[in-house]
């Protein structure tokens, strides 16, 4: 609240946060399986002296770091930057909180990269000693990465003791972590696996080589869906119990649960049946099908695991709508619009004459301002309230949509106490005659009765 809010139209910021994500995903967990693949194969094909496999792994390399270091940072930087402006008081916290860990991020980010370029430019002018060590000091250092943000972005869905001993490990070890690095691991072999088919089915002729390709890099692709699916059902029973409620409350993310589960026994019977008993079967047809399976659930999964963090953005400290929660309770009396330093400027500037003589905003005065200008500053209210959550008229779980044919009184009732209509949603931080300018800019939104349809006697 004391940031200034984002409204990105029809989408939402929450969302464009989950796109570029799920994006970013697809590609940094290939980052650290492909790296522990590399690391393990040149290592395989230079005690068999197998120099076709090593051209292979080499023109895999230059695939690997293009996809992983050019894409996977450029969306990683996307990261900060929407995080930033879609949730900047958590984005705060967690860079407050854990300044140390991001400090240990950015060292092996460096190795990452620097293992990486050498790993691939020195290729045949190593010894292949030195180039095996380079492997798995990549392999090391992404999977490093991966714990660390891991450690990071589970402290928000269940912080366990934090709050109370606000101690740095107690936050990192928090008990998301260990089930979501488990699933992390597990997710970044299975992808490996798919890339490593996908690459090898469209760039490898020789039917010896890709056969050879399908038997290696099957066994860590099933033991990837193992612990997926293992790892899972532990993340459920770490999750706090708004979550585990929320999760069980929306019917999507019932879909989305029944999606991953379903799709990862399909690619675990494929990669069994196909590349493990027949590795003749990477050809490009079965390698993209099970390469777009593996993207469905990975996506999904990553969907639902910032789908469930309401109405906590950080559980229990920050809520979803950028507001700490320790904070509501003084927001009710002193009002909201007053508590904010860009909410009360905005008021100070555009109503002077609800200000009172302390300069502090004057509710009641708001609510005889002209209906248009009480929509505006309903509007406002909207925008730091729920719009983490919904668009105004349309798009995302647009509040003119949910609200269609609603009673003033209806529209009321939901804006003085949202957390009453559904637990997942925040309680209103302001004060009563905020609530009453919040639902007349809602009431102004909401879309009629479809026409045609009995109201039930009225
Ligand atoms: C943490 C996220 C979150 C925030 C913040 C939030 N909501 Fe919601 N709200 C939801 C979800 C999720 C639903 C269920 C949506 C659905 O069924 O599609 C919902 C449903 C609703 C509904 C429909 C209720 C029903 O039973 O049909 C209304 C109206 C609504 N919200 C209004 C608001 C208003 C007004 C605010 C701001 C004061 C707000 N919400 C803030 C998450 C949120």
């Amino acid at each position: 609240m004391h940031y200034p809010w984002w409204y990105v139209p029809f989408l939402t910021a929450p969302m464009l946060i989950a796109l570029v994500s799920v994006f970013h995903v697809y590609v940094s967990m290939y980052a650290v399986g492909g790296g522990l693949f590399l690391a393990l194969e040149t290592q395989f094909a230079y005690r068999r002296g197998n120099r076709r496999y090593l051209g292979y792994l080499k023109d895999h390399a230059w695939f690997f770091i293009l996809v992983t270091i050019v894409y996977g940072a450029i969306t990683g930087v996307g990261i900060w930057w929407t995080i930033g402006l879609a949730s900047p008081l958590a984005t705060e916290m967690l860079i407050h909180i854990f300044v140390f860990g991001w400090a240990m991020e950015y060292v092996f980010f460096v190795l990452e990269i620097a293992s990486a370029f050498i790993f691939y430019y020195y290729w045949g002018r190593l010894e292949p000693k030195t180039h095996q060590i380079i492997g798995w000091i990549y392999a090391f250092s992404a999977w490093m990465s991966l714990v660390l943000i891991t450690g990071i972005t589970a402290f928000m869905l269940n912080p366990g003791a934090w709050p109370q001993q606000r101690d740095f490990w107690v936050g990192f070890f928090n008990p998301q972590f260990w089930p979501q690095t488990l699933a992390r691991t597990g997710g970044s072999l299975l992808l490996a696996t798919l890339y490593v088919y996908l690459h090898a089915a469209f760039r490898e002729k020789d039917a010896e080589l890709r056969a050879l390709i399908g038997t290696r890099s099957a066994r860590p692709g099933l033991l990837g869906a193992l612990l997926v699916t293992v790892s899972g059902v532990w993340w459920y029973l770490a999750l706090p119990a708004s979550a585990q409620a929320a999760l069980a409350a929306a019917s999507a993310l019932n879909i989305l649960m029944l999606l991953i589960f379903a799709v990862t026994v399909i690619v675990f019977v494929m990669l069994y049946l196909g590349p493990y008993r027949h590795p003749g079967w990477v050809t490009p047809g079965f390698a993209l099908l099970l390469f777009s399976f593996g993207l469905a659930a990975v996506g999904s999964g990553e969907f639902i695991r910032e789908a469930v963090r309401k109405p906590f953005i950080v559980y229990d400290v920050v809520l979803s709508n950028q507001i700490l929660a320790e904070e509501v309770a003084a927001l009710r009396q002193t009002g909201y619009l007053e508590g904010g330093v860009w909410t009360r400027a905005y008021v100070a500037r555009h109503y002077p004459q609800a200000m009172n003589e302390q300069g502090q905003i004057d509710e009641v005065a708001l609510l005889a301002l002209p209906e248009a200008e009480r929509l505006k500053v309903g509007e406002v209210l909207f925008q730091y309230h729920c719009n983490d959550c919904h668009a105004t008229a349309e798009g995302y779980s647009a509040v003119g949509q949910l609200m269609r044919g609603w009673t003033p009184e209806l529209i009321r009732l939901v804006a003085q106490h949202p957390e009453k209509a559904h637990f997942f949603m925040p309680p209103f931080a302001g004060r009563p005659e905020e609530a009453e300018l919040l639902s007349q800019y809602l009431a102004s939104i909401a879309k009629p009765f479809p026409p045609g349809l009995a109201t039930g006697g009225e």
